[in-house]
C-alpha cells in the first residue's frame, strides 16, 4: 500500500480501513487482520507510556515505536502485501520552526520503513508546512476535528456542533486537500459533516466518531480490544481484552500456588462476562 492507493480505495468505492500500532506484537496483529494502514499514533503516550496526554511523547519515542511496529508488519505480510505504515508527528517537533519541522518527517521516512507522517492542525502556518514536506517528497496525512494536541484549547469536547465550527472544518478539510494532504483524519465531529466532507474532498476521508459517512474508519487498537482501561465513548470495545487477559493470568497465578487443583477446568478458558470489571 502507498498512500496514492486510500485515494483509489476511494475512487473505487471501496472502505478504507486503518488501525494504530505500538510495537512488533500489535503490528503483528493488525497487519493480520488485513488493516490498509497502520499508524503509529501519537496515542501511544497514553495506552501504551502512561502519560495523561498525548503531549509528552517524544519524535524519538516514536520513530523507537515506528521501527518495532514495521517489524511486525514485515513478520506476518508477504512482500507486496505490507500495510500503508504513518508515523504521527509528536507535539512540538513540527509546530516551532519549519526547518526543524522538515528534518522531524524526514527522519520518519530516513529512519524508520514509514511512508508518510500525520499532523494535527489546519493553521495557515500548518498549511504552508505541508505543502513543503509535500514538494520535498514526505507524503502527509492531515487531522482535523477533535486535535489531542491541542487539548489545552479545545479539551477532548466533540467538533463541528454549530454552523462556524462546521464551515470552519469544510474550510479546513479543502485546505488540507489543496496543500498535498493524501488524506485526512476527522475526529469526533457530528456524522452528518462526516458524509459532507467525505462527499466535497477527492482526497479520503479516515474517520473516527466522525460516523459512518466516511471514505473509511480509523480505531486505536488498545480501545478496539478493550486493553484500555477507558474507552473514548465513540470508540467501543469489540471484547474485554482486559478483564479476559487478567483472568487468564489469574487462573495461572492460581494454578502456580494451587497445583493440586490444576486439574479443575483452567479458569483461564472460562469466558468473562463483558460487564467484568477491569481491576
Ligand atoms: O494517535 C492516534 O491514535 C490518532 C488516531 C486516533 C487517528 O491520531
Ligand atoms: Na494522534
Amino acid at each position: 500500500m502507498r498512500p496514492a492507493d486510500l485515494a483509489s480505495r476511494k475512487q473505487a468505492g471501496l472502505p478504507i480501513t486503518m488501525l494504530t500500532a505500538w510495537d512488533a506484537l500489535s503490528g503483528a496483529l493488525v497487519a493480520e487482520a488485513g488493516a490498509d494502514a497502520v499508524l503509529v499514533g501519537d496515542s501511544l503516550a497514553m495506552t501504551v507510556l502512561g502519560h495523561a496526554t498525548t503531549l509528552p511523547v517524544t519524535l524519538e519515542e516514536m520513530l523507537h515505536h515506528t521501527r518495532a511496529t514495521a517489524r511486525g508488519l514485515a513478520s506476518s505480510c508477504g512482500p507486496g502485501q505490507m500495510p500503508l505504515l504513518i508515523c504521527d508527528l509528536p507535539f512540538l517537533s513540527y509546530q516551532c520552526n519549519p526547518d526543524d519541522a522538515v528534518a522531524a518527517a524526514g527522519r520518519v521516512l530516513k529512519e524508520t520503513p514509514a511512508a508518510a507522517v500525520k499532523l494535527e492542525g489546519a493553521e495557515p502556518e500548518t498549511l504552508t508546512l505541508i505543502d513543503r514536506l509535500v514538494r520535498s517528497g514526505i507524503p502527509v496525512m492531515g487531522h482535523i476535528g477533535l486535535i489531542p494536541q491541542s487539548v489545552h484549547r479545545l479539551g477532548y469536547r466533540r467538533q463541528g456542533n454549530d454552523e462556524v465550527s462546521r464551515e470552519r472544518l469544510r474550510r479546513q478539510g479543502l485546505a488540507l486537500q489543496a496543500a498535498g494532504c493524501f488524506a485526512l483524519v476527522l475526529e469526533h465531529v457530528p456524522a452528518d459533516l462526516g458524509a459532507l466532507l467525505q462527499q466535497e474532498l477527492d482526497l479520503p476521508v479516515i474517520g473516527i466518531g466522525a460516523g459512518e459517512g466516511c471514505d473509511g474508519q480509523v480505531r486505536v487498537t488498545a480501545d478496539l480490544l478493550g486493553l484500555t482501561s477507558r474507552q473514548p465513548p465513540f470508540s467501543p470495545p469489540l471484547l474485554q481484552g482486559r478483564a479476559l487477559g487478567v483472568a487468564a493470568l489469574q487462573g495461572w497465578i492460581a494454578s502456580q500456588r494451587h497445583p493440586a487443583q490444576a486439574t479443575a477446568p483452567a479458569p483461564a478458558t472460562k469466558p468473562v462476562a463483558p460487564s467484568a470489571p477491569h481491576c
